[in-house]
């Protein structure tokens, strides 16, 4: 079983508009509304992928129902920690001409000292049963920096294995934990080294670096220009087809997930980083925070370009 948590999960709606017209009049052509937050986008293509997962969320309010009406309905498991706030609604602007994404994301609710220890004691009752734990996206206000690396050390000594993609403070301050995995794209890289990470060679200095933290797997996004895969002394290179995108929003979360997959199957490094590129790609070829499709997927599998670098 691969479980997932998230703290600060979202209702992602997505405004699609012609061109973004700041300070001005924007008509919108199509709206779309999404159950998202890292994590559930996590287990959403997990299950596309066919694996047994579970989603935790901390969820409240009317949105919070909502998602979780959603995402039942769609056949995923989800496990509700309640919160009293209302779970948030993250606008995501999508210009077809310029083919971006503006994103606005509210900071979600204030959350207790007591909800957050039945998040710990969720995970204490069945982090056993757990192949690999993911740790994904922001933390509500409330939680303290270091929260992240309080569940990593909780889930690794009942042998959960840790993936863990966040950014900031909460990023810095997880790694000392040692998870077994970390997904930063360029930006959260440079977050964590405090240097530009723009250049292929740059960016593999970076995997390579990060590596030296005591991580076992570094996968290091690039978006269209795919990652790179540093793991057990090796590193790996990838970039996917050119595809026709329709929305970035989610593609790191479901290049997590294809790499995940990729080792539950046993695959080679290279066959796990193909899988995680694939799925990446197959996600920004659709529109909002929609999980990509398995024959999406599969298609593009074998158009990504993998070479070794190390
Ligand atoms: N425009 C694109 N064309 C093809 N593949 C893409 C594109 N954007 C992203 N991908 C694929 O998805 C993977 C992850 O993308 P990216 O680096 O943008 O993640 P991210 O910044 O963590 O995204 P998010 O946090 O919104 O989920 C890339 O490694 C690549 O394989
Ligand atoms: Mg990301």
């Amino acid at each position: 079983m691969i479980a997932t948590m998230t703290l600060n999960p979202t209702i992602d709606r997505t405004l699609e508009i012609c061109r973004l017209n700041v300070g001005g009049m924007n008509r919108v052509q199509a709206v779309i509304d999404h159950p998202s937050g890292k994590g559930i986008n996590v287990s959403r293509t997990l299950k596309t992928f066919g694996l047994p997962t579970q989603a935790t969320a901390l969820l409240g309010g009317e949105s919070g129902r909502w998602i979780a009406e959603t995402l039942t309905k769609e056949g995923l498991k989800l496990e509700v920690i309640p919160t009293a706030g209302s779970s948030r609604t993250n606008l995501k602007i999508w210009s077809r001409e310029a083919k971006e994404a503006t994103e606005i994301n509210e900071p979600g609710p204030l959350v207790s000292e007591k909800e957050l220890e039945q998040v710990l004691a969720h995970i204490e009752a069945n982090a056993a049963h757990w192949q690999w734990l993911v740790i994904s996206g922001s933390m509500p206000p409330g939680v303290p920096s270091d929260f992240y690396g309080t569940l990593i050390t909780k889930a690794k000594a009942q042998g959960a294995k840790i993936a863990l993609d966040t950014s900031g403070a909460a990023l810095k301050q997880a790694i000392k934990a040692q998870p077994d995995l970390i997904k930063p794209n360029e930006t959260e890289a440079e977050e964590l080294l405090g240097r530009y990470v723009r250049h292929e060679t740059e960016a593999e200095a970076a995997a390579a670096e990060l590596l030296q933290y005591g991580i076992r797997c570094v996968l290091l996004t690039l978006g269209k220009d795919g990652a790179f895969l540093g793991c057990d002394g090796e590193i790996w290179r990838a970039v996917p087809p050119e595809i026709s995108v329709k929305s970035t929003v989610g593609c790191g979360d479901a290049a997590l997930a294809g790499l995940l997959y990729g080792f539950r199957q046993g695959a080679s490094l290279q066959d796990a980083l193909r899988w995680s590129t694939a799925a990446g790609a197959a996600n920004a070829s659709l529109p909002g925070t929609e999980p990509p499709t398995l024959d999406v997927i599969q298609m593009l599998f074998h158009q990504v370009l993998i070479k070794r670098h190390l």
